[in-house]
């Protein structure tokens, strides 16, 4: 056996067609942390492998049954590889056919209808990697359509024309409630706020804590339908000084509130997981009510409050829709253990699959995983630069927040929380891709929408109180984008 550096010295190829063999299936055996490789495997895998993993002169299998069957057994790898490898194309015609059997069971009359209407326009000439990926779409999102429609009728169609526009900035005036409830289910790829503190300001008034954690669970609820499947929710919020209202309400009831523990409990009880808790640390901060007037005796003092937290979730709704291979477009593909809770995983069961571990097994995805490894979404866009990573790279990190009042004792940013812009860059270039819809449900100063639209995604912020907000709104757009960007407004 010889090592990595042994095999490519010695046979003079390059480091990424050894691992491409050894990602189909070549034996190697592990060490430690690196491999082993029999040379004369590697040199029959590498004259079976010339025409790379997609070749032209193919042949389809004439009958589908027969391609539905595992083909692939253990015993005789080697021959079937060889005829995989260089006997292969496919088509989108090739993957209706072979995939006949399951579409007519998965999909009704109308969806099968659909799915080929969209296919229609896919002639030979889309083959390969590119057929399934366009199959895998029109596919999937049928599927996704059939989630939707579950919801259909509560959801305002001119809503879901404005969010769906080309325009780039958008802000929806109204109860974040009311709005959520009528759009679509699973149709923004990331939520990001600070949501209003319970009766920290002004406008943020509730009876008792109670009564605003039941609103905020409401609404935490509408997010969870309306969130894409397996995208994240990243919620800034920090714990506050107050009376619950709830056993008394004098001002000795004033205690700290731990909003960040309550909000988590809230989302997990409304389907999300928990994924982190980022420390925010705020620096000195202003406030000096921890200090108890200066009583320096056990039992009086409390260090100030200088963090928030910037809460993580996930959703996983468990979808157990069959979904096809993503190498080889086949839906014949065994459901596998949940490789997260929530996440459905696959096994592809077609025996001419390009894709099989050393232990012959068929490729593994779920539709987390195809989402993640989609090459094409590898692009200079969706790069998360060495800047960002560095800066966010342990779990408590220090910014400054927005200085709200200037020289002259004025809110210069006209709203009293606006949440730096640190936040949602790290949570859009983190959790979503170019071109995706972004929402803020309580937008505020809409600083989560500006900061998505520079980042090349779509910005859209509900906000309650357009009175106050319009004129903050309509200024900070112009000045961030010197007047080039279009504000557009909806009104529910
Ligand atoms: C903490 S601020 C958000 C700050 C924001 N991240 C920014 O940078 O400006 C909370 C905002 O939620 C708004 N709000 C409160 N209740 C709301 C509701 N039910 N629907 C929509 N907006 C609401 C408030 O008017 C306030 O502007
Ligand atoms: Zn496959």
């Amino acid at each position: 056996m010889l090592t990595e550096k042994e095999i490519l010295s010695d046979l003079k190829i390059s480091r990424t067609t050894l691992w491409r063999l050894k990602r189909k299936g070549m034996p190697c055996i592990k060490v430690g942390s690196s491999y082993r490789f029999d040379r004369n495997d590697v040199v029959n895998w590498i004259e079976n492998n010339q025409g790379g993993e997609y070749s032209e002169g193919y042949f389809e299998i004439p009958t589908i049954s027969d391609n539905l069957i595992l083909q692939f057994p253990s015993n005789q790898p080697k021959i079937l590889s060889q005829k995989i490898k260089n006997n292969y194309k496919i088509t989108i015609s090739y993957l209706l056919r072979h995939n006949r059997e399951y579409l007519d069971k998965l999909l009704t009359i109308e969806e099968l209808n659909e799915l080929e209407a969209r296919l229609v326009e896919f002639n030979s000439d889309v083959k390969n990697e590119d057929a399934v990926k366009v199959f895998a779409e029109a596919y999937t999102s049928i599927l996704k359509k059939r989630h939707q429609n579950e919801y259909i009728e509560n959801c305002d169609p001119k809503l879901d024309r404005f969010i769906n526009n080309k325009n780039e900035l958008k802000i929806i005036w109204g109860d974040c409630l009311k709005v959520l409830k009528k759009m679509k289910s699973e149709s923004i790829h990331l939520m990001i706020t600070s949501p209003p503190y319970y009766n920290a300001r002004e406008y943020s008034q509730w009876e008792n804590l109670n009564a605003y954690l039941n609103d905020m669970r409401l609404i935490i609820r509408e997010t969870y339908r309306v969130l894409d499947n397996h995208r994240m929710w990243v919620f800034n919020v920090g714990d506050v000084f107050d009376n619950d209202n709830l056993k008394t309400k004098s001002v000795w009831g004033k205690r700290r509130l731990p909003l960040g523990a309550y909000f988590i409990k809230i989302f997990e009880e409304e389907g999300f997981e928990f994924v982190d808790d980022i420390i925010w640390d705020k620096g000195e901060v202003e406030s000096q009510r921890h200090k108890n007037g200066g009583v320096n005796y056990p039992f009086y003092q409390y260090p100030l409050n200088c963090y928030e937290h910037i809460l993580i979730f996930h959703k996983h709704r468990l979808d157990i829709s069959r979904i096809p291979c993503p190498v080889c477009g086949s839906l014949n593909v065994n459901g596998n253990t949940q490789s997260e809770i929530g996440v459905q995983s696959w096994e592809c069961k077609n025996g001419k699959c390009f894709e099989r571990s050393p232990h012959n097994r068929g490729k593994r995805f779920s539709l987390r995983s195809n989402m993640m490894q989609d090459i094409s979404k590898r692009i200079s866009e969706n790069s998360i630069d060495e800047f960002i990573l560095s800066k966010w790279r342990r779990d408590i990190l220090k910014f400054p927040p927005v200085i709200k009042i200037d020289q002259n004792g004025n809110n210069r940013i006209g709203h009293s929380a606006p949440f730096p812009k640190d936040i949602p860059e790290m949570a859009i270039k983190y959790f979503s891709y170019a071109g995706e819809k972004i929402l803020d449900p309580f937008a505020g100063s809409f600083t989560t929408a500006i900061v998505a639209k520079k980042l090349g995604r779509k910005g859209i912020g509900i906000e309650i109180n357009k009175t106050m907000f319009e004129p903050v709104i309509e200024k900070r757009v112009f000045e961030e984008f010197n007047g080039q960007e279009r504000l557009e407004k909806f009104s529910l």
